[in-house]
């Protein structure tokens, strides 16, 4: 198994490498160091929003990635599913999904509401996010439970049900990434130019 290489390259899953699946990593990205380098102090205020996109950026493409790899083992279960591919993808997905939803939580957000409060839709728009990423949370804790019970157990796990769990949530992950990288996305690259 290919692990963990973060190239902020959201085309570098699973699919076109063959019968090995590619794990993907929340590691350290570059963003994630520059950003902390211009840290914000609460409000967002202090933020340098070229470090902000670039954190974003890097966390949308780790989650597409993660993305990819989930529909690949969907996609071979069971036979072609290993146990050791299964239980390293299974463990990074909580941790991924967590890591995004805590740098938008904690510094995103808040820098969106302190710069931009004459946009109507925004206050709406991220108590909608909000929600979703408790919901992503949760599914990613249960999409774990289910991987790492079908490596140690595949014959009393329900494959049609693991596959369906799995294509709910990359699916309904894809949707939030898309939104974010189509609205929240642009909206801090063009504070990148006031
Ligand atoms: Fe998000």
């Amino acid at each position: 198994m290919s692990l963990p290489r973060d190239r902020g390259d959201e085309h570098n899953g699973a699919r076109s490498r063959g019968p090995v699946m590619t794990v993907v990593s929340g590691g350290a990205g570059n963003g994630r160091a520059e950003h902390r380098r211009n840290a914000a102090n609460g409000d967002g205020a202090a933020v340098n929003p070229t470090a902000l996109a670039g954190t974003l950026k890097h966390h949308l493409n780790v989650q597409s990635n993660l993305c990819a790899a989930l529909e690949q083992l969907a996609d071979a279960l069971p036979a072609e599913v290993r146990n050791d591919d299964c239980l390293a993808l299974a463990r990074s997905i909580y941790p991924i999904v967590h890591r995004s939803h805590t740098f938008e939580e904690r510094e995103l957000f808040p820098y969106l509401k302190a710069h931009c409060p004459a946009d109507p839709e925004l206050p709406d728009t991220l108590d909608r996010l909000h929600g979703e990423h408790w919901e992503d949370e949760a599914f990613a804790e249960e999409v774990q439970h289910e991987l790492m019970a079908f490596a140690a157990d595949r014959d009393a796990v329900d494959v049609e049900k693991l596959g369906y769990m799995l294509r709910g949530f990359f699916t309904g992950v894809r949707r939030h990434l898309a939104f974010e990288r189509e609205y929240i996305l642009p909206i801090i690259e063009g504070r990148e130019k006031t």
